[in-house]
């Protein structure tokens, strides 16, 4: 069990009964939340806290399920704010509603727009990122952000065991860089954790 300020855990409850009834009726796929499994986002929230990521971007923001979880988890150690990307703009309209409602709008910078453009436009450093986008492009928001990450970067995809096939060049460019540890924890749909050897 996670310790968690009451009305963000009323939040996160009422969220996924949201995203469970609103993705069973909605046949098109850009438009359900396609939110974290709750052990996935418990899990990403220990890594984070536990590891002490400063310094989180993550790539897929939807209605900021998991973005909730991960400003909780900068708050928890007084990180940086997450930098969220996400290019559907009534999806971000739900995001700021979501994230005022948990007073964690400060503890989060979101981004509009496609996601490897957005990374290309940050300095970074960042010390943690999430890929939660379209898994298909991940390579690319890789090679554009491998410059920008920390020696010791931790690097979490969801999705790895339900989308084997799409995730796979990820995983590939992941490995290519012969620079990562990584495993796949068969929780949810699957969560590929990497970790770069400091060098
Ligand atoms: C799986 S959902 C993210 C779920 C979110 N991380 C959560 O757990 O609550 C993926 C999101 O990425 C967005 N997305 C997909 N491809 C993208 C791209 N190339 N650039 C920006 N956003 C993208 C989609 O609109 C969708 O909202």
């Amino acid at each position: 069990m996670i310790q968690l300020d009451s009305t963000l855990a009323a939040l996160l409850d009422r969220l996924e009964r949201f995203a469970a009834d609103h993705d069973a009726r909605t046949a098109d796929r850009a438009e359900r939340m396609l939110n974290l499994e709750r052990p996935t986002a418990e899990l990403l929230y220990l890594l984070v806290v536990s590891a002490k990521r400063r310094r989180v971007l993550e790539i897929g923001t939807s209605n900021a399920y998991s973005t909730l979880w991960l400003a909780s988890a900068m708050k928890a150690i007084g990180g940086e704010p997450v930098v969220s990307i996400e290019r559907d703009a009534a999806k971000l309209d739900m995001a700021r509603a979501n994230l005022a409602e948990a007073s964690l709008q400060d503890a989060v910078h979101l981004l509009e727009g496609d996601a490897t453009a957005a990374c290309r436009a940050q300095p970074g450093p960042f010390d943690c990122v999430f890929f939660d986008a379209d898994r298909i492009s991940a390579p690319d928001q890789l090679a554009v952000l491998l410059p920008k990450l920390a020696p010791d970067a931790l690097l979490c995809a969801d999705n790895a065991l339900s989308h084997p096939q799409e995730i796979a060049g990820y995983l590939a460019a992941v490995d290519a860089t012969g620079e990562f540890d990584s495993t796949v924890a068969p929780v949810g749909k699957g969560l590929h954790i990497a970790w770069r050897r400091p060098r």
